[in-house]
């Protein structure tokens, strides 16, 4: 049997996480992990179900990939992640020679359910409340930055949402593990870690919050910067600001998504916050923590959003200056209660409402990144950049930098002079 692996992965940081998790499980099997699908024994595809069109992305990957089967019929084709749990054993209909459906509880069974299958297809959805991963060691490759998960699914039920429907309900990993995978980490020469959880505001493991969490992870020697991802505002706490703002490791950037900037479509939304609360967070923020960056999604075109609303949302956007925004068409998910109302904002509406705010931001960053330029940066130096000759790293904001290239600068953090920017891009010189 041929144990090589191929995984194409559509979807957030926590479907990326996922892969190498389910890489981790594999090479424990003796797998290996390939990049070349037509070398692989196994092919599978990391599935995203937060949008329509993530779907449609990897059902056309999907069906491209099939071919290396119609070549090598031995080969095994498994699909995993959201769009998995979501459709089941319709993607046996959708997708003819795919093997095996899992979703994202069922990650531990794959090795046992690619050595039974003989012609039958196999689709293992079963929910599994505690499953968290651990012990799992996550195939990482070589790096600077890495994923750590700290929680897995989510009890927010936001209306619009199929997280909470295909990730299950929120559960937390012990402190003392999250601990000993970023030491392990850092071991391996990364410098810093960005936890993952669909809100880690939400994070709790007996005595231990998220931001004990973060203080304990701050004593990590070896590490230079922890990140986080994602926060809702409901519940982002006080203590939180004084982590963020105390804690010299944790960086200066919250990602805190606003989705609506109209009372009536974020109660329609179940976000559990106001426009006025929203706000008055953020000047919290930014008084406790003067340097923080605030980034954001929106959803343009939610069931019943009239022009007013989506007024209120521009409002709202020019008021806060996010440094960047994740602006999405809504598109409604079966089995969400948002799928039940009336999707009544004709597409062309939603996609000009999209490109209005798109356009919005590109100037609220613009003009907020040519403040920075000619101040000092704290600069983590995280990749070659595209071009021959230039490095990528990221300031403490999360903003991307590019610096000419010197040997040895690699995983460094640099104080860099900001000399010009570019949109959402920073040059950067020593
Ligand atoms: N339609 C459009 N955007 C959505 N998001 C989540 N569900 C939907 C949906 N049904 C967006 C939200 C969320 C981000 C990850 O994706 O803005 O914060
Ligand atoms: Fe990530 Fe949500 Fe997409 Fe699942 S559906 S991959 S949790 S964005």
């Amino acid at each position: 049997m041929n144990k090589t692996f191929y995984i194409k992965t559509y979807g957030c940081q926590m479907n990326l996480l996922d892969s190498q998790l389910v890489a981790g499980i594999l090479a424990e099997e003796g797998y290996e992990l390939t990049d070349d699908p037509s070398q692989a024994g196994v092919i599978m595809v990391n599935t995203c179900a937060v949008r329509e069109h993530a779907e449609q992305k990897a059902l056309g990957r999907i069906r491209e990939l099939l071919g290396h089967k119609k070549e090598d019929p031995a080969v095994k084709f498994v699909v995993i992640g959201c769009m998995a749990q979501r459709l089941g054993e319709e993607l046996f209909k959708l997708s003819p020679g795919v093997d095996i459906v899992a979703g994202p509880d069922s990650y531990r069974k794959l090795p046992r359910l690619l050595g039974r299958l003989d012609h039958q297809p196999i689709c293992s959805l079963a929910s599994n409340k505690k499953e968290d991963y651990s012990k799992v060691v996550a195939q990482r490759k070589r790096g600077i930055s890495a994923f750590v998960s700290v929680m897995r699914g989510c009890n927010n039920f936001c209306s619009f949402c199929i997280v909470p429907l295909v990730r299950g309900r929120e559960r937390s990993r012990p402190p003392e593990e999250i601990a000993g995978e970023v030491r392990g980490i850092v071991a391996q020469g990364f410098k810093e870690v960005t936890l993952l959880g669909q809100n880690v505001n939400s994070y709790r493991w007996e005595g231990t919050d998220f931001p004990s969490l973060l203080w304990r992870l701050n004593e990590i020697e070896g590490l230079e910067r922890i990140r986080f991802t994602t926060s809702h505002p409901k519940d982002l706490s006080p203590k939180l600001l004084e982590a963020i703002g105390g804690a010299d490791k944790v960086c200066e950037h919250l990602h805190l998504p606003l989705q609506s900037g109209s009372n009536r479509i974020l109660q329609r939304m179940n976000r559990g916050y106001t426009v006025e609360g929203y706000l008055r967070l953020v000047e919290e923020a930014r008084q406790a923590i003067p340097d923080l960056a605030l980034t954001t999604d929106i959803i343009t075109g939610f069931p019943g959003e009239e022009e007013e609303d989506f007024q209120q949302t521009v409002e709202v956007m020019g008021e806060v200056g996010f440094d960047a925004s994740f602006i999405f068409k809504y598109s409604p998910r079966p089995g969400t209660k948002a799928s039940k109302f009336m999707d009544d904002v004709p597409p062309q509406v939603k996609a000009a409402r999209l490109t209005t705010l798109i356009e919005l931001q590109r100037r609220i960053t613009s003009a907020r990144n040519r403040k920075l330029v000619g101040t000092t940066q704290e600069v983590l130096v995280e990749k070659k950049g595209k071009l021959p000759g230039q490095l990528f790293g990221r300031t403490r904001t999360n903003k991307p930098v590019i610096l000419p290239a010197k040997e040895g600068l690699m995983g460094k953090v640099l104080r860099l002079r900001i000399v010009r920017a570019k949109g959402w891009i920073l040059f950067g010189k020593l």
